[in-house]
């Protein structure tokens, strides 16, 4: 809860709700909720709130979020799994939009490319780092299981989703009347569009990953979007409700989903051993250089 409690020191910034409403945005979802509200705001006239851009880095195959509220005065935005490579496009398009970023947000900490959030923290001032406490990585706020983070009036919820590594979450945007319909779920590794990541290192376990996904991600509306950290495929987004029906891994039972996990056979990841320890740092700013 550790960004409910530095809501107090921010609120004062006026990009983050008043302390007194970032305490209702913890109260249960429930009492978010008023009925019909959604296909109100589904059908309303006003202008929609959300900023949303899905960028690529082709190297690793890896999918950058941009979000933003448009309707707050400063425009702010968060970026979820910002890629080292590609951070000048990103911080360039930021500027373009006219949207000041506070989060740079991690799904987890990644073994095939470094994260762009160290970076980006040098190259815009007051830019916060994001990433869970069970990833054990260091970063500005380290949030745990449904924690809320609020960009503007709208916030991505934290659900943890352990198993392709130990750390990992799930970011899905919140459930009441002035929020996106549909709801969107960065499922980083957990679950990608007809399949998931690997669980054979970084903690991870493919009985916990079968768990984590069924529990919280296919709990989830049916219209829920799917937009994952990679796709190889030239896939760009999916649903809940197709994965429920045509995920080849997920569609299965336990036991053989583990069975599938143990038989993948797959190389040991090549930027293993350099995007680890940078990004258990959350970016390179902090990396010993070498003599
Ligand atoms: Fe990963």
């Amino acid at each position: 809860m550790l960004l409910l409690r530095s809501y107090r020191r921010l609120a004062a910034s006026g990009l983050f709700p008043s302390y007194k409403s970032a305490i209702k945005g913890a109260l249960p979802l429930a009492s978010l909720l008023r009925p019909g509200a959604v296909a109100a705001y589904a059908t309303s006239a006003s202008p929609p709130k959300l900023l949303f851009r899905q960028l690529f880095e082709h190297e690793s195959s890896t999918y950058t979020y941009l979000l933003a509220d448009l309707t707050h005065p400063d425009k702010p935005a968060v970026l979820v799994d910002p890629v080292d490579k590609t951070v000048d496009r990103d911080i360039t398009l930021v500027k373009e939009l006219g949207l000041k970023l506070i989060y740079a947000m991690n799904t987890h900490v990644h073994a095939d490319h470094v994260t762009g959030t160290g970076l980006i923290k040098n190259k815009i001032p007051g830019v916060k780092s994001v990433i869970s406490k069970a990833s054990n990585a260091k970063a500005d706020y380290v949030i745990e299981h449904g924690d809320k983070i609020y960009f503007g009036d709208l916030f991505l919820e934290a659900h943890a989703t352990p198993g392709h590594t130990v750390g990992c979450v799930t970011y899905v945007t919140g459930d009441g009347p002035d929020q996106p319909h549909p709801r969107m779920a960065f499922t980083g590794d957990a679950l990608l569009i007809r399949g998931c990541g690997r669980t054979d290192f970084q903690g991870g376990c493919s009985r916990k990953l079968y768990q984590s996904v069924h529990s919280q991600i296919f709990t989830l509306p049916k219209d829920t979007l799917i937009y994952p950290s990679h796709d190889y495929k030239g896939f760009t987004v999916s649903t809940v409700g197709e994965e429920m029906l045509y995920n080849p891994r997920l569609t299965k039972d336990e036991e053989t989903f583990k069975g599938i996990m143990e038989d993948l056979k797959l190389d040991y990841p090549t930027l293993i051993d350099v995007a680890v320890p940078a990004n258990m740092v959350c970016g390179l700013q902090d990396v010993p250089t070498k003599a």
